[in-house]
């Protein structure tokens, strides 16, 4: 990790109008959530074709709830961790506008953040496929999949499978947002998955420093990325945040 580059983020963040973040899976590793993809990802486990697509939920929802009670069993025991402190930290100082998340873990919402844009859901919160009665996650027994509605509807978690589109909400909030930042953070996320993976490319191309966190380079970095941070967001977001409250004085000079 660059002493050098955390206090270049650090000054680019103080002196910047607008900051927004971009999250991804990295971000909750250190959580104990799995990634999708690299070693131990979700994917190396569950091919997506076969588990992840709204056809397999609606034709043989047993299957797709494999995939899903483990995920909701490993989301609802997770913790924040410094990472997304930091950047609940960094709004509440100031510094941060709103993160735009791939996550649907809810972990930005429980560290303390406030405006978030949850570009593929929450698992955290579930509704009937038939009737649509929401239910919290947490009161949906996993006993036996799929887990049923009282209606006798099948549940599903309020994400995004593939196949379905983007809430529309999310999909405006965070191209405004994109477009009238100039600083972007993008953090622990591979770059691979589309729309959310344009976003730093329209950032980059309406004048926004792009200061990416990653463990490992990505198609982003040294191309739509300004800069980049080699290391773990729960390890790189404490230590830019650190700096930003002893020394936001002399970084603005
Ligand atoms: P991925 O699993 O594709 O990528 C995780 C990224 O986090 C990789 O680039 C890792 O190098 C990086 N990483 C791992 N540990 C890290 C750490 N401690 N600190 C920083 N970075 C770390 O996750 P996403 O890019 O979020 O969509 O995936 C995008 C979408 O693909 C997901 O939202 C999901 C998936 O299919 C849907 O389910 C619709």
């Amino acid at each position: 990790m660059s002493d050098e580059l955390i206090t270049r983020a650090a000054r680019d963040i103080v002196k910047a109008k607008k900051v927004v973040a971009l999250t991804g899976a990295g971000m909750s590793v250190e959580s104990d959530i799995a990634p999708f993809r690299g070693k131990g990802g979700i994917w190396e486990k569950y091919d997506p074709v076969e588990y992840a697509y709204i056809d397999t939920l609606r034709t043989n929802p047993a299957k797709t709830w494999i995939l899903l009670s483990e995920m909701q069993r490993e989301i609802l025991k997770a913790q924040p961790n410094p990472g997304h402190l930091s950047l609940a930290e960094l709004e509440r100082l100031g510094f941060l506008s709103s993160i735009i998340t791939q996550n649907v873990d809810g972990l930005h919402h429980e560290a303390g953040s406030k405006n978030i844009i949850e570009f593929h859901g929450n698992h955290r919160q579930a509704y009937c496929m038939e009737c649509r009665k929401p239910i919290k996650s947490e009161e949906i027994s996993l006993e036996t999949l799929p887990p049923h509605c009282d209606c006798g509807g099948v549940l599903r978690p309020d994400v995004v499978f593939f196949g379905e589109a983007i809430p529309h909400e999310a999909l405006t909030q965070s191209d405004q947002e994109t477009r009238s930042c100039d600083v972007m953070l993008v953090v622990g996320t591979s770059a691979e998955v589309q729309p959310a993976a344009s976003l730093p490319g329209v950032a980059r191309s309406s004048g926004a420093t792009i200061i990416e966190i990653n463990i490992e380079p990505t198609s982003f970095t040294g191309y739509t990325s300004t800069y980049f941070i080699k290391g773990k967001s729960g390890e790189v977001l404490p230590k830019i945040t650190d700096i930003i409250k002893n020394q936001s004085a002399n970084l603005t000079s």
